[in-house]
Formats: C-alpha cells, structure tokens, sequence
C-alpha cells in the first residue's frame, strides 16, 4: 500500500527492492505489422527482466521500436500487429491473453505513463474525480475513501496544497503538475509494472529531472519496476539501473548503466554516447554529434548487422553475417550483452 506521507531520503542511491527474480520477464518478444507495403517487423526477438524496484531503461532512436514493444507488453497494439514470445507478468502469460483480461491487469497491475499528460488526462474532471474513478473501478473503494486516497496519492508525488489541488481542472495545473497528476493516477493500485514512454520529453528540463528522480525515488520506494522509454541517453544516467539499447526493432547492446556508460562495446552505443550532452563531447562548434545515417527501412531483413551502413568499423563479415546478442544462454540475467563482430571495447573480434 502507498504510504500517506511523501518520505525523503529515497534518493538516487536507495537500493533497489532487489528480490534478484523478475516481476516481468520478456522472451523471444518480435511484432510484425500488416501493411499495403508488406509485412513491417517492427521489432525482433527481444528479451529482458525487469526486477521489483528496478529501473530499465530501453534507449534509441526515433523508429527503433521502443514504443511497439511498451505497447505491446500491456496489448495495446492496433490488430494489425502480429505479437510472438512471451511476456510474464509475475508468472502470468500476457501475450495472447483475452482483452478483458488484460483491460484487467492494466492500470491494475501494469501500468502506463506517456509523454503528454493533457491528452491522457479528461479536461471537463477535476484531477481528483479522475484518480478516484481508477480507485474505484479497480479496487471498489467507496467515494469518501477514494477521495483521501486521491489526497494521499498527491502527496506522495509532490504536489503542494493537494487537498486544494484535488478540486482543481487539468488546465489549472502546470505541465509538470500534470505530469505528476498521471504519475499518481498510474501508482493509484499499486503496480507491479509502470511503463512509462518518454514522460518527460514535453516538458522543460529543470521539471524533466525532478520528474525522473520522482519516479526513480517512487519506484524504489514502493518496489515497482519500472520500463522507462526514452531517445535521450542522457537522461537515463541518473535514473536507470539497467539500460537496454534498441536499433531497428532490435536489442544491440544491454548492461548495467555504469557499466555502458564506462565501456559501451556496440558501436550503435559508443555513437549515442557521442551524441549525450557530457562536456567534452560536443562538437567543436557545440552542436551534439550526431549518427550519420538514417535508422534502416523494417521491412528490409538483410543478413547482416542492422548498423553495418551506419558504422565505422563495418567489416565485409558484418555485411554478410548478423552478429547474435551474446552470450546467448540466459538472456534475462547476463549481465552484458552486445551484438557486434568488432566490439568498440576490445582488441578481440567476435
Ligand atoms: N500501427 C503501425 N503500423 C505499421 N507500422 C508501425 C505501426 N506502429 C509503429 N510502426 C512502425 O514500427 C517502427 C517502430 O515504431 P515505434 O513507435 O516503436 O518507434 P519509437 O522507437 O518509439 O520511436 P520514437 O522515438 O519516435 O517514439 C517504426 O518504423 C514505425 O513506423
Ligand atoms: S557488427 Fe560490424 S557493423 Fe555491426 S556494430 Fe559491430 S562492427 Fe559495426
Ligand atoms: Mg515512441
């Protein structure tokens, strides 16, 4: 249960509720989408575990497939997606459960925050009425009930005067507010799994970071995992445990942050890091770096690394040769991955 009082403290070192098993597992995870063009595979046999009180971060650029697969975790794709493997919530089979049930497990105890709270959030509902329809629809409190509840969970995500705040309409709050109004309403039941899609992208980036280090400090608080979809690699040093880099529908490159963040071995991973803010690495003229190249077409499958017209180091094997995610064996649990033939952190080929 949520506690009443926002606690601090928490910060960005609070250890992780670690129980060393997965509240999600995800295996073999691939999406194919129908279109007049053919047949899109939007993403590619992907596979990780996300711990209670764990923050994973999936990091890429635009069109490599991160929102397909947070979407494609709680079934929110259109029909036209085709979704394969396996995605585990506590032991429950969600790919290919009915939609009631998942209806069911989402908001319950699966949960989602997007990037632009003014969509998600009823314009014509005080906040406070919107957080007390979750309550009640999902865990059948009466309406005096819900309404502390609602009070409490502001609180919790920091909200000033939220006795007062819970009367007030969508528009009389600011963008971060709003954000903060969504953070609440997804915590309402006590996820297990909040997936929150670029939460902070619209908003300025004084408020981006307090928002990410509120949820990162909730997230340890409560134990709730949590799946945070960002483009912005930068963002996710701070926050994230674990991150997961995506390039064309598929994982290229996984580790703990530090440990991607000291020696990324992808070359797909070294170019995003070259394209992260730090000092030392902007251009001379200041302008981030940024990847020559354009994320290739999906429906083009070569047999060859997806990277290959984008890297430095392509050789002729990796135009003729995909390299696996390696090591292979326990795909959940290996501390570091990466496909690559050349890695950028090695003298060795693969
Ligand atoms: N309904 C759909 N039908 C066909 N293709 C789709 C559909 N939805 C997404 N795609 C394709 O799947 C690929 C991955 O899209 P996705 O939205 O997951 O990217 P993303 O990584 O979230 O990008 P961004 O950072 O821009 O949000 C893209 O090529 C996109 O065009
Ligand atoms: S496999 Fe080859 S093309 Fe792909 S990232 Fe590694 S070196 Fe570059
Ligand atoms: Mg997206």
């Amino acid at each position: 249960m949520l506690g009443s009082q926002p606690q601090t403290g928490g910060g960005k070192n609070a250890a992780a509720a670690s129980t060393g098993r997965p509240v999600l597992s995800v295996r073999d995870l691939s999406v194919t989408f129908r279109t007049e063009e053919g047949s899109v595979s939007a993403v590619d046999s992907v596979s990780f575990d996300v711990e209670a009180g764990e923050v994973l971060a999936v990091v890429g650029e635009s069109g490599c497939g991160k929102s397909v697969t947070a979407m494609s975790l709680g079934g929110l794709l259109p029909r036209s997606a085709t979704v394969t493997g396996s995605v585990l919530l506590e032991g429950t089979e969600l790919v290919g459960a009915s939609d009631r049930q998942l209806r069911g497990i989402r908001g319950d105890d699966l949960a989602y925050i997007f990037q632009e709270p003014m969509t998600s959030l009823n314009p014509v509902f005080t906040v406070g009425r919107q957080i007390v329809e979750v309550l009640r629809l999902h865990q059948g409190v009466s309406a005096r009930a819900a309404k502390s509840r609602a009070v409490e969970l502001l609180t919790l995500v920091g909200i000033p005067s939220p006795a007062r705040r819970v009367d007030e309409y969508p528009h009389q709050l600011s963008g971060g507010m709003r954000q903060r109004v969504m953070i609440a309403m997804a915590l309402a039941c006590g996820p297990k799994v909040l997936i929150a899609d670029e939460p902070t992208t619209a908003l300025d980036v004084t408020v981006q970071a307090a928002i990410l280090d509120l949820l990162r400090d909730l997230g340890k608080r409560l134990g709730t995992a949590i799946v945070l979809i960002t483009h912005d690699l930068g963002v996710v040093a701070d926050i994230a445990d674990r991150v997961v880099v995506m390039y064309a529908g598929r994982i290229v490159e996984t580790a703990p942050t530090q440990e991607l963040f000291d020696a990324p071995q992808h070359h797909y991973t070294t170019g995003l890091l070259g394209a992260v803010p730090t000092a030392g690495r902007r251009a001379s003229d200041g302008r981030l770096q940024e990847i020559p190249g354009l994320v290739p077409v999906l429906t083009v499958q070569p047999d060859a690394c997806t990277f290959a017209e984008r890297c430095p180091a392509a050789s002729d094997r990796c135009r003729t040769s995909r390299p696996p995610l390696a090591p292979e064996e326990n795909p959940g649990r290996t501390v570091h991955r990466f496909a690559c033939w050349h890695p950028a952190g090695s003298e060795e080929d693969r």
